[in-house]
């Protein structure tokens, strides 16, 4: 992290000598990964060598797997990481996502040093959402130490959450089927 063009910019210069390359990028590499940025470091070096993005499991559908099927209407992926993408447009994102009832996947919610933005973003989902809306907290998902809990949205900021969460933030209709996370796609289960 943080190095991201200094990599994309190795990566492009070793293709261009001819070498068969591989930046690896966690999850799926175009979903806050490093296609976008190796595509834009090639196209500024004019460098015409063939780029294949190979697909990954983005941190959103693995998480969604360990809390039952929080996602199986429409969505919204967000990240609260404000270094690349100004808080305000973050803010905004967050109102017109909740506004719409989608429900929210929270990407990159908070570090030590960076707890304002889950806090902030906990006040605005509360704006359009009850206390009681399941948000499913999912840590380390597919590695060591995963760690998997349900909890509402009043008790969100009660949980531990760190850099390697990923949050999924119910919509009206998601409610807890079983200890699972479900939202109805709308079925008639009669
Ligand atoms: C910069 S984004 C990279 C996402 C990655 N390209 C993907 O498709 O999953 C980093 C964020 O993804 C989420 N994340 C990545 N790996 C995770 C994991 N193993 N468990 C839970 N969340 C994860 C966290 O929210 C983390 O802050």
């Amino acid at each position: 992290m943080g190095r991201e063009v200094e990599r994309a910019r190795i990566a492009v210069a070793e293709a261009l000598e001819n070498k068969k390359v591989a930046v690896v990028s966690s999850g799926d590499p175009g979903v806050y990964g490093m296609a976008g940025v190796v595509l834009e470091v090639a196209a500024l070096a004019k460098a015409d060598v063939p780029i294949e993005i190979v697909p990954g499991v983005t941190a959103a559908t693995v998480a969604a797997s360990k809390l039952g099927a929080p996602l199986v209407g429409d969505f919204a992926v967000i990240s609260l990481s404000d270094l690349l993408t100004p808080w305000e447009l973050i803010e905004k994102r967050l109102n017109a996502a909740s506004a719409a009832d989608f429900v929210i996947v929270l990407y990159n919610p908070q570090s030590h040093e960076r707890t304002e933005p889950l806090v902030k973003a906990c006040e605005i989902l509360l704006r359009y959402r009850g206390p009681e809306t399941p948000v499913g907290i999912v840590r380390q998902a597919g590695r060591s130490g995963e760690a998997t809990s349900i909890t509402t949205l009043k008790g969100l900021l009660e949980s531990e959450v760190d850099m390697a969460t990923t949050i999924v933030v119910g919509n009206s209709t998601t409610r807890i089927v079983n200890r699972r996370m479900v939202t109805p796609r709308g079925y008639n289960l009669q």
